[in-house]
């Protein structure tokens, strides 16, 4: 038991708001157990990525046609590079329960497991062993008949590529028209031909955004002159059980009030939040600077703002210690030492979510490939303040829903003055907040989620078929 100790943490934690907002609730939802994650969905593996998933035990039957109704008594083959609280996993496993809730007959694999014990890895097989999914080893016989018999085959990130080869052998050429292969990753490290050279010969690639794809589309030409198949871009969605905490004034009150008592932020005070794990990637230094430079721009121009303060959610002072002394010993520099507030990495975002009135987006670089923590905060009636980057931009509208800066440090001043405007101007903060509510309800609810999916697979589907006949 080395590294237990955190999830151990979390998982209490976790149940304690669980708990907590199982009070606030209505009786309708008991029965609800809300689990929550927020993760960097661009590095898998290890890392966390903004997501959520819900387990319900007593779920009632949907009133309308269920979108993936056609997937009923199909056979699905998962194939996820690793099964830990990281955005991919979590992602496919929210859709093995979306088909399992359709009847259809889903098979699970898990490429990449620790030969020790892991209590995360036994926790959530055990959960999808509940909802009838199965759960086989990657390798040997069962793994390869099942993959020859299935009629759709979902391969979760590039790095699941690695399964292929290794397990399938000889049997690849045959399998890869039914592939659907879902990237979420962003990094330049993924284009290598031994992870992605079947890419170009499976039946379609699904991807979280735009950019992420564009990205794809032309990293696989350049760097291993591979062309992409058929590619899908699917936006992801907020669970129904998000919605429902976001919906519900008296559960965010609560929650609000609480998390405010625990930073020591009053509930006069403005409180700005980035929501990552903490990485130079994330920007977590850029904002703090930017955080600084605001209050400066406040002093000087004797504006009249409330207290500001900023909560920085994700920290792992075990982890990435060099970048974390730095943040704090800015804090201490700069004298913000009561006015700046470390969160530890959680899985129950959700409260933070409550709590803050402006949602800070600084990934650098590239950006996010989706971001689901904006789409978050949005639902909770949030303004975003965000690099203009990677899928931020497909989800945030620059004026209307927040405000977008450039990546990089000519991005400090621009955010600096984005988050004295956001202090100042409450009505502004407030519209925004409302028009972000209103773009979530069009856009990147579960039901959307599904329908996209939906669509992908019927003809993911079809052209397996198609294919299998010639
Ligand atoms: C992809 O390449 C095109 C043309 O070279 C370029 O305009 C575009 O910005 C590139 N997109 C990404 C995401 O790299
Ligand atoms: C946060 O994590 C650090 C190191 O991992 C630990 O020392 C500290 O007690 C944690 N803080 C809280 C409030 O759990
Ligand atoms: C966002 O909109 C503001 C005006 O509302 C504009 O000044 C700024 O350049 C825009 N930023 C981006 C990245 O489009």
């Amino acid at each position: 038991m080395g590294k237990p100790s955190t999830s151990v943490c979390n998982t209490m934690q976790r149940k304690r708001w669980a708990l907590m907002i199982l009070l606030v609730l209505s009786v309708s939802t008991i029965g609800v157990i809300l689990v929550r994650s927020s993760f960097d969905f661009c590095s898998v593996g290890g890392k966390i990525s903004s997501h959520q998933f819900v387990e319900e035990k007593f779920r009632s039957a949907p009133e309308l046609p269920n979108p993936l109704g056609f997937m009923k008594s199909k056979l699905v083959l998962l194939v996820s590079h690793e099964l830990s609280l990281s955005g991919g996993p979590l992602l496919l496993m929210e859709l093995a329960f979306l088909l399992r809730g359709v009847g259809a007959e889903v098979v699970w694999i898990t490429n990449q497991k620790p030969l020790e014990a892991d209590e995360v890895i036994y926790s959530l097989e055990h959960k999808m062993l509940d909802r009838g999914v199965k759960v086989i080893s990657a390798k040997g016989k069962r793994a390869v008949d099942t993959a020859l018999k299935a009629d759709l085959i979902v391969l979760n990130t590039a790095v699941a590529g690695k399964w292929l080869d290794a397990v399938l052998k000889e049997d690849v050429g045959r399998v890869l028209p039914k592939i659907l292969w879902w990237i979420h990753e962003m990094r330049g490290h993924y284009f290598k031909a031994d992870l992605v050279k079947h890419l170009p010969f499976v039946a379609g690639a699904m991807i979280d955004s735009h950019a992420t794809a564009e990205y794809w589309k032309n990293r696989t030409q350049a760097r291993l002159g591979i062309k992409m198949p058929k590619t899908y871009v699917v936006h992801l969605g907020n669970s129904n059980e998000l919605m429902e905490v976001a919906e519900d004034s008296v559960a965010k009150r609560v929650l609000r009030e609480h998390v405010g008592e625990s930073l020591g932020v009053r509930t006069e005070d403005i409180l700005f939040g980035i929501i990552n794990s903490v990485s130079r990637g994330k920007g977590q230094d850029l904002f703090l600077r930017a955080f600084y430079e605001s209050l400066e721009i406040i002093k000087e121009k004797k504006l009249q703002v409330p207290t500001m303060h900023a909560v920085v959610v994700g920290s792992d002072m075990s982890r990435q210690t060099k970048f974390e002394t730095e943040l704090r010993n800015f804090v201490q520099e700069k004298k913000l030492e009561n006015y700046v507030h470390f969160v530890n990495k959680t899985l129950t975002v959700a409260p933070y979510v409550a709590a803050i009135d402006v949602l800070v987006q600084n990934s650098q670089a590239r950006g996010e490939c989706f971001g689901r923590i904006t789409i978050e905060a949005m639902a909770f009636k949030l303004p975003v303040l965000g690099t203009a980057a990677g899928g931020t931009m497909e989800i945030v509208v620059n004026g209307t829903t927040g405000l977008l800066h450039s990546a990089g440090k000519e991005g400090v001043m621009p955010l600096a003055k984005n988050i004295v405007k956001m202090a100042m101007q409450v009505e502004l903060r407030l519209t925004m907040g409302r028009k972000g509510y209103e773009r979530v309800k069009e856009m990147f609810l579960e039901h959307h989620m599904s329908h996209r999916i939906a669509s992908v697979l019927r003809e993911v589907l079809q052209r397996a078929k198609a294919r299998a006949l010639r």
